[in-house]
């Protein structure tokens, strides 16, 4: 069994460079970017609580300043906002920093990879199973993509990974697992590749970016050598431990946009503005023109 305790602990890598954003991402961190009002950070640690989880634990690295000071109070703002009467905007600050939820920092001090970020959160996590979300794949919060994943590691006391079908042509950008067995609502991997060609790929089923760990990986990660990209990867870790006691992936189902890179991004601010009361009757006539 690796999956025994509940799930209290959410880790977000927010070390990398996020080079696709550049300019942008020079002294910003990409986790910071907004989708029309709100971070996508923020909208990751939205989602890990709605799952139950109550502690949050950022892997930052240079420039991330901002993502501390997000979740921190902001007494001279606050103390305006007060003074001129303006509660709704007061509510929106004080519900990013809920007196029940914990943000712990640690840092990535070198870009080393996505496995090395999580390696990063050891000392805080220690021997619990914890949850990983990478907040530039956003989910729309329609769909509890954690809580899904969460019931299905409670189910199958394992690590349990996020996958969604893609185009075969897309792998290059994924990590692709492998099943046996027919995929319904879950399945047990039996291999996982980082990024292959298509040709090289086991399927078509991609790893999206929420997980559900066991606190073996660790031990996998201090050990695992640079691979794809020269990075540590979390995928090689995950082949190691799929080959052990096991992984699920899990069908994920919503929306998902790849805020990593422009296209997605541009996609998800669009979509977010047309579900937004205030704004979707303009935004739609705008995009109108745009289209004729
Ligand atoms: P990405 O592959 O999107 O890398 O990382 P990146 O460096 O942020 O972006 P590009 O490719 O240069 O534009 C996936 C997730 O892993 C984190 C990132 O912050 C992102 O959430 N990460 C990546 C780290 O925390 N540390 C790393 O060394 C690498």
């Amino acid at each position: 069994m690796t999956i025994e305790k509940k799930i209290e602990t959410a880790v977000f890598p927010v070390a990398g460079l996020g080079t696709r954003f550049l300019p942008a991402t020079k002294a910003t961190p990409k986790e910071m970017l907004p989708v029309v009002d709100k971070p996508l950070i923020q909208y990751a640690v939205e989602e890990a609580a709605r799952a139950g989880i109550r502690r949050m634990v950022f892997v930052t690295g240079r420039n991330k300043r901002a993502i501390e000071d997000h979740f921190d109070r902001a007494y001279e703002l606050e103390s305006e906002l007060q003074k001129d009467g303006k509660t709704q905007l007061l509510r929106i600050l004080d519900d990013i920093t809920s007196s029940d939820i914990d943000f712990i920092f640690v840092r990535q001090p070198h870009a080393l990879g996505l496995g090395h970020a999580v390696l990063c959160a050891q000392p805080v996590v220690r021997e619990e199973p914890f949850a990983v979300l990478l907040a530039d794949d956003l989910i729309h919060p329609d769909h509890e993509a954690l809580s899904q994943l969460i019931s299905v590691a409670e189910q199958t006391q394992r690590s349990v990974l996020a996958v969604e079908e893609i185009d075969p042509k897309e792998s290059i950008r994924y990590g692709i697992v492998g099943i046996d067995e027919p995929m319904t609502s879950s399945a047990k991997i039996t291999s996982i590749v980082e990024k292959p060609a298509p040709k090289d790929a086991p399927s078509n089923l991609a790893v999206v970016g929420r997980y559900v760990l066991s606190h073996e990986i660790f031990d996998i990660l201090s050990r695992t050598k640079s691979g794809a990209g020269n990075e540590i990867q979390l995928t090689d870790a995950i082949a190691e431990l799929a080959s052990g006691s096991g992984v699920f992936a899990s069908r994920f189902h919503g929306e998902r946009y790849d805020c990593g890179e422009k296209l997605g991004y541009l996609k998800a601010n669009i979509d977010f503005g047309l579900r937004d009361d205030s704004l979707k009757k303009n935004l739609s006539a705008f995009l109108k023109t745009r289209c004729e």
